[in-house]
């Protein structure tokens, strides 16, 4: 949040100046209403396309491991991109990323109780005993449930009201999401069991996207940001 008010106040030191910066900041406000749009419509994609696999038969000779795949891999992806808003905005400058924040981070919990619906309803037929015992034997699953009970607080407290109740705690509560997201990763590494190339690629962005947050990184990000802006700008 930081660097964004930081852009904000860096701007209209002169009313000439906040004159010109208008049309820009009307442009940025377009800009997010299309890219939330975008992000909306793009959500609801991998679920219709699971829809449509499912009403043609195209789900394979498992269709519950497929369909599991399909939403948990949606899921991770959702994850990485809410993960990835705040590294964007600080090497981009793309203040029109932050507000899709909270929907990537609300589709990615509606994937993941689909995945989970998945696993204690056509896979284990909602019997107790032996969801218990699916869990304690394989315990990639029991990492996957401590992530999805993370993401509950989350997904509840997103809305605006629950940010002001909560204060500077909501800031705090909301850095779960840096766990939920190395649970998730060690869920998948977990179960592939000898090929690690997809979990891997997923484990080498979303260690950039940390390192892009470490202070001393960030810092100089927004330096070589600043920087570029100057010299485009004198052109
Ligand atoms: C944040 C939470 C979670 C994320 C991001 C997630 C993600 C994933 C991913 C990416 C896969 C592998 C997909 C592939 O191989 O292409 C997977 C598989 C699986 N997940 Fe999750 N998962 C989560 C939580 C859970 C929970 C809560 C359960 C059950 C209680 C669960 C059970 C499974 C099972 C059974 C598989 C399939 C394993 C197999 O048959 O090989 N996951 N998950």
């Amino acid at each position: 949040m930081s660097v964004i008010s930081g852009q904000d106040t860096a701007v209209s030191p002169s009313s000439t100046q906040a004159v010109s910066t208008q049309p820009k900041r009307r442009d940025r406000k377009k800009t997010a209403k299309r890219l939330t749009w975008i992000t909306h419509l793009g959500a609801w994609v991998p679920l219709a396309v699971l829809i449509g696999e499912y009403f043609t038969n195209n789900l394979g000779i498992d269709p519950v491991r497929e369909i599991l795949f399909h939403t948990g891999t949606t899921a991770l992806v959702l994850l990485v991109l809410s993960l990835a808003v705040t590294p964007v905005n600080i090497i981009f400058g793309w203040k029109q990323v932050i507000p899709l924040r909270r929907p990537l981070g609300l589709y990615a919990f509606m994937y993941v109780s689909l995945h989970l619906l998945t696993f204690v309803w056509l896979d284990y037929a909602f019997d107790l005993s032996f969801i218990l015992d699916g869990i304690v034997e394989q315990p990639f699953v029991l990492v996957g449930t401590v992530a999805f009970l993370l993401l509950v607080p989350l997904a509840i407290t997103s809305t605006k009201g629950w940010q002001k109740r909560l204060g500077k705690r909501w800031k705090t509560l909301h850095k779960l999401s840096y766990l939920i997201i190395i649970l998730a990763l060690i869920h998948f590494i977990w179960l592939v069991k000898n090929v690690y190339i997809e979990p891997g690629i997923y484990a080498a962005i979303v260690g950039l996207l940390f390192l892009a947050r470490w202070n001393p990184v960030k810092q100089k990000l927004l330096r070589w940001q600043r920087q570029i802006r100057t010299r485009l700008k004198s052109r």
